[in-house]
């Protein structure tokens, strides 16, 4: 056990715009978090560029303003919390170089998403895709983070960050300078499926707009999404065996549940044998009623890109004092003078 203070951090990529998933598998999360411990919230913006359509200025600065405006409207209250981006915050680089000089090549070509973003043309994807879960590991150490609320699809990098701060920690001699950060991934929503393919995780970058549902959709257009939502003929199942071979049933019953904080077996137990055509009605409306305050919030602060930026410039300053010292500390500790 090390005596690490309880810290969380965690972040996501303004690229495109957020949805369902980053709502249920993440954000929702940190939001429960801030009552437990001290939390730092990221708009990782350095890890934006990485993406393939990178070149896009104007897209990038919308898209941080969007991030940032969802953290808020899902709850988060950046008084308690700092909300920044990441590339206001310097030590988050400088702690990365030092990290890809403790990673080894192995461990980055074990990486699952860099195969799948990187595609047949391996040679053609940025440096920065491929290194790019060595930052997400300097995101969380350069705060020494204890917690860090994600997705499931996030878990292959967090098992790399802890590597990092583990061997980081052997070959300077400095047992337990960095804590081995936990991945927290709970609840029903940890793998929200496309609309379309239950077996397709749902994403910013699919090209059908129908397989997901964007935190900036209205009413109408969520409750069109998930009636035309993929399902099979057979009515809603009684019990988790039948989820067998049936994966649309069961991400359409985990989306219930994550959205109304309810046990999949208990919503089962209420819907099981009805028809999806019921079925889908209330889930549209679960939806709309619990997803259309955050869009109406989001959109009210979207009016005002300068607050949004007084707030990620105070969350910065936060941010900064937390990690600079650790940076210095870090610096020492490698050998560097001065
Ligand atoms: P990204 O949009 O890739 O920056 O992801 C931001 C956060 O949302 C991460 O914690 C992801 O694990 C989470 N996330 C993304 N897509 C999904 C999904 N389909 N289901 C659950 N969580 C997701
Ligand atoms: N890689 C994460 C994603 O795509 C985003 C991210 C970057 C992150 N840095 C982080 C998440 C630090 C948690 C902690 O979702």
């Amino acid at each position: 056990m090390t005596n690490h203070p309880q810290r969380v951090l965690s972040g996501m990529q303004p690229t495109n715009t957020l949805h369902l998933g980053n709502y249920l598998g993440a954000l929702k999360n940190w939001v429960r978090m801030q009552d437990e411990m001290d939390c730092l919230y990221c708009v990782v913006d350095m890890h934006a560029l990485t993406d393939a359509g990178y070149a896009k200025p104007d897209e990038v600065r919308r898209a941080i303003h969007e991030v940032a405006a969802a953290y808020i409207a899902a709850g988060i209250d950046p008084k308690k919390s700092p909300i920044f981006n990441q590339s206001r915050v310097p030590a988050h680089a400088e702690l990365a170089w030092i990290f890809n000089c403790v990673a080894r090549l192995g461990w980055l070509d074990r990486m699952t998403q860099f195969k799948e973003k990187s595609g047949k043309h391996k040679e053609r994807a940025s440096v920065g895709l491929y290194t790019y879960p060595v930052l997400m590991a300097a995101d969380i150490l350069v705060y020494k983070a204890t917690h860090v609320p994600v997705g499931e699809d996030q878990k292959q990098h967090l098992e790399l960050a802890r590597d990092i701060a583990q061997k980081f920690n052997n070959d300077y001699a400095a047992p337990d300078y960095f804590p081995l950060p936990e991945p927290v991934i709970t609840g029903p929503g940890t793998r929200v499926m496309s609309l379309r393919d239950g077996l397709k995780k749902m994403s910013k970058s699919d090209e059908s707009d129908n397989s997901r549902i964007n935190l900036t959709d209205d009413a109408d257009t969520i409750a069109q999404k998930i009636r035309k939502a993929k399902t099979d003929p057979l009515p809603l199942p009684t019990n988790e065996n039948e989820f067998k071979g049936r994966p649309e049933a069961e991400n359409l019953l985990n989306i219930y549940a994550a959205l109304a904080d309810e046990p999949v077996k208990d919503v089962m137990a209420r819907f099981a044998g009805q028809q999806f055509s019921v079925f889908k009605g209330t889930l549209a409306d679960l939806a709309v009623a619990k997803l259309s305050p955050i869009t109406t919030e989001m959109r009210r602060l979207m009016a005002d890109p300068a607050e949004i930026d007084r707030l990620l410039a105070e969350g910065a300053e936060k941010a900064a004092a937390i990690a600079e010292p650790i940076v210095k500390d870090v610096k020492r500790i490698v050998g560097f003078a001065g």
